[in-house]
């Protein structure tokens, strides 16, 4: 193959991701409130050493330097959350100093030549909301509309991107099924409720956004996965991989793109009162066609029915009991495949990267025609700042090797539109706190000081070049 064919195409993005509560800080100013993982943070156990986003990156001060540090890198395109709590505190009206924050933090990206591309719900519900029932009350999906156009009245003159939900699996059956993420419910059926109703939040506010501006790209972010059975033969092996596959990837899929829930899943979850929350009309309303799907990629599921040794996966060993996150998977175990990890204990696994893409893009995204693009991928490991610099070989592995699996799905014909790189900067990693760095960009959180780290400075060169070096 010449060089010329592993060049990105010249209308792929290269970017960066972040999300409000992993970054921000600013947690108690100008008129902001709880949300569920202010309130979660303070529960002893819950995260580890009890870390919280009170200061975190301190980005809300800080986020001139750190559009400036963007431009350095020579990235295009920026994905943020915004923060519910502070755009409209306890769910209620309206809070323009909160928006304007937004305001200027969008003028900046735009004036450094970079493209804002917002997320409206990156997990961090107002804690007033989930006192009046969180996710599992139906009235939240409206007031998540009402919250999506508040946002889209101040920024929609100059932000084009709009993705309504990240990872909707983690807010639904990892925090209030699991009970690892905020609010630590741990009900099956809470987790089953939570899933429809985000769902259903983000096909109003796709309806009401579109409504606004038919011009907007809109869509939604899904962290997906490429479960595959240990032994192809087993039955009991085949049948695990079909329920992560199932909770993971069609149980948010098949809604979004087909307009049904997985009926083999629904059955899996029989007795949890499941379809008393879908009422007529819901699913035409999650259906309604989106123009990009973000998808999130770490790594594979590699499951079986029997039990094994170790098992990897990377949830927080917090000092609260939880459950599994899987309402319809409690006897899957996880296989290792003596791969490299990540700090995270993921394996690291770029080739499944190419098959989930191309199979997302068959059987959804290429016949809806939504455009593909991957919104995370990224590494945690234990860095060391040695004489003011990160020589962390492992993440410039990570993003070159994936990145190359981009190249090749391009090569098998699919219109993969970009790449955002988590994290931007080292952050919050949730329960998990400030002990895991995913960043391309060090953060010493004494004295808020940042570091371009060397795969900083790889990406800023793949950036330059549009293509992999040899
Ligand atoms: C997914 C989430 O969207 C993000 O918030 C998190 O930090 C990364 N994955 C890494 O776990």
């Amino acid at each position: 193959m010449s060089d010329d064919a592993r060049r990105f195409p010249d209308h792929f993005l290269f970017g960066a991701a972040t999300a409000a509560y992993q970054i921000e800080g600013a947690a108690h100013e100008d008129g902001r409130t709880d949300s569920i993982w202010d309130a979660f943070s303070r529960v002893p156990g819950a995260v580890i050493d009890g870390h919280n986003g009170d200061v975190a990156t301190d980005h809300y001060h800080r986020y001139r330097d750190d559009v400036a540090l963007m431009k350095d890198l020579g990235l295009q395109t920026y994905r943020f959350s915004t923060s519910w709590s502070r755009v409209r505190p306890d769910g209620g009206p309206a809070n323009a100093k909160g928006l304007d924050f937004y305001s200027r933090l969008v003028d900046e990206l735009l004036g450094a030549g970079i493209k804002p591309w917002l997320t409206l719900y990156h997990w961090d519900l107002p804690q007033a909301l989930e006192e009046r029932g969180g996710w599992t009350n139906r009235d939240t999906s409206e007031l998540f509309r009402d919250y999506a156009m508040t946002v889209h009245e101040a920024l929609g003159d100059r932000v084009g991107v709009w993705t309504t939900l990240n990872e909707p699996w983690c807010s639904s059956f990892l925090s209030y099924t699991a009970g690892a993420h905020a609010p630590g419910r741990q009900s099956v059926e809470d987790g089953l409720a939570a899933a429809h109703h985000l769902l259903l939040g983000h096909g109003l506010a796709v309806q009401s956004l579109r409504a606004a501006d038919p011009s907007l790209e809109i869509g939604i972010t899904l962290n997906l996965t490429v479960a595959k059975p240990v032994d192809p033969t087993n039955e009991g092996d085949l049948d695990a991989a079909r329920r992560i596959d199932g909770q993971f990837n069609r149980f948010f899929l098949e809604p979004i793109f087909h307009g049904v829930y997985p009926q083999d899943v629904v059955a899996d979850v029989a007795g949890n009162n499941f379809e008393s929350y879908v009422k007529e009309g819901d699913l035409e309303i999650i259906s309604t066609p989106i123009d990009a799907l973000g998808v999130n990629y770490y790594h594979g599921e590699h499951v079986t029915s029997t039990p094994v040794e170790v098992e990897t996966g990377g949830q927080a060993p917090t000092e609260r009991p939880t459950r599994s996150p899987f309402p319809a998977a409690e006897n899957v175990h996880w296989h290792p495949q003596d791969l490299e990890t990540t700090s995270m204990g993921w394996e690291i696994e770029p080739w499944l990267l190419r098959d989930l893409l191309v199979h997302v893009d068959r059987e959804y995204t290429g016949p809806a025609g939504t455009a593909i693009w991957v919104t995370e991928n990224g590494a945690a490991f234990d860095d060391e700042l040695v004489d003011g610099a990160v020589h962390d070989e492992g993440r410039t592995r990570f993003l070159a090797g994936h990145l190359d699996a981009i190249l090749d799905t391009i090569d098998d014909g699919v219109d993969v539109r970009g790449y955002f790189y988590w994290s931007l900067l080292d952050n919050y990693e949730w329960a998990w706190g400030y002990h895991k760095r995913f960043g391309i960009v060090r953060v010493d959180y004494d004295t808020q000081e940042r570091t371009v780290k060397d795969s900083g400075l790889a990406y800023r060169e793949i950036i330059a070049a549009r293509s992999l070096p040899a």
